[in-house]
């Protein structure tokens, strides 16, 4: 059924799961490493032929219930005139990062035009594959977008943006809004050309103290998803004791990092679909453990409203018989 995951988005009780994974089209798979020995990352992003092979690779190999555009979160920097690539051992690096508040209030391009690449990609995919699985969009929520502005890279313990905001804390609500507005215009543009469900990772948001999140962050997150119409799933890691926050923000689905439990996030949250969260160490297990843990965060969660996803993206050296397994537990209950 193509529209699984929708379905268990808004929360209705499913025959089974919907099933899919963070990082699903990247560094697991053969071929994607294969590809990426011709193109570079931004390369394979810009280029929607490209980007369309990649973001089949797990369709080919998994036919999960949704397929996520291959792309990445920093793509809408570039409308915001900051440019990025990907640095083997490093990670993101960003050319020309934000070093004080005169950077904050940036001219930013339509994204129909500075991410035109990103529309051609969803318009090809709604053609290929639109009627089999759901379409997947994502766009990175406001405080990792400005960590990785500030830092200019991966910081470890997003040391710049969080001494940023207290030095700076007007500018720092400036490049927040900044990014809310542009991150809100590229998931609707993600919409127009075919998304189904829409994911906002603000994955680094949890390392604010609560009440810095509460007044910076809910308020942001909000907005963005009252501002789209199509399912929206929010991810912030390190939310455990603080899953309300999360449900402040009214998205459709909350997506659960694997440190907190499950049935525990279940009464906490009520009727609130949620999606997750397995360990993504346990793929490295024998294939009875892969199949029994999954089967525990299914069981955990109940019939109605639930994504079955890993807790975060799929690490690089993953078994790809595991994520077969992982897929193959949902896709087996009836
Ligand atoms: O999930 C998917 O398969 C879709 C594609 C996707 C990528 N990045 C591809 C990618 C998505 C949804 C992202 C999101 C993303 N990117 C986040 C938020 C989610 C998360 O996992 O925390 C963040 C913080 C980024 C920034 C980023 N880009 C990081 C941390 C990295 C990895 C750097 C490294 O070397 O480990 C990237 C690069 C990146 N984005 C890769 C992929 C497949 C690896 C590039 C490569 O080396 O081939």
């Amino acid at each position: 059924m193509s529209d699984l995951l929708v379905r268990a988005a808004r929360g209705e009780r499913t025959e089974r799961p919907p099933v899919w994974l963070m990082r699903q089209a990247g560094r697991h798979i053969p071929e994607y490493r294969e590809i990426r020995e011709n193109y570079s990352f931004v390369e394979a992003v810009t280029t929607p032929e490209v980007a369309e092979r990649i973001t089949l690779l797990p369709w080919d190999r998994y036919e999960p219930d949704g397929l996520v555009m291959f792309s990445d979160i920093l793509v809408v920097l570039e409308a915001l005139g900051l440019s990025y690539h990907i640095e083997s051992g490093t990670g993101p690096v960003i050319e020309d990062p934000v070093t004080g508040p005169a950077d904050t209030d940036r001219e930013q391009t339509p994204i129909a035009e500075s991410l035109d690449y990103v529309g051609a990609l969803l318009d090809r995919l709604t053609d290929s594959v639109g009627d089999r699985t759901s379409i997947i969009g994502f766009a990175g929520g406001p405080f990792t977008l400005a960590s990785y502005a500030v830092a200019g890279r991966p910081s470890r313990n997003h040391l710049p943006v969080r001494k940023f905001r207290v030095q700076h804390p007007d500018a720092f609500e400036t490049l927040l809004d900044t990014f809310t507005d542009a991150v809100v215009e590229y998931l609707r543009y993600q919409v127009d050309h075919g998304a189904d469900v829409l994911q906002l990772f603000d994955t680094y948001a949890g390392v604010l103290p609560p009440a810095d999140y509460e007044r910076y962050i809910v308020p942001r997150h909000r907005r963005i998803c009252a501002a789209v119409d199509a399912p929206t799933i929010l991810f912030v890691r390190n939310m455990a004791g603080r899953l309300d926050q999360l449900a402040a923000a009214d998205p459709d689905v909350i997506s659960l990092d694997w440190t907190v439990e499950m049935g525990a996030a279940r009464d906490a949250l009520g009727e609130t679909p949620v999606q997750g969260n397995l360990d993504p160490s346990v793929l490295f297990a024998d294939q009875e453990t892969v199949e029994a843990r999954t089967r525990e965060v299914i069981d955990a969660a109940g019939p109605e409203g639930h994504i079955l996803n890993l807790g975060h993206g799929v690490n690089r050296d993953t078994p790809v018989q595991s994520v077969r397994t992982f897929v193959e537990t949902a896709k087996s209950i009836s």
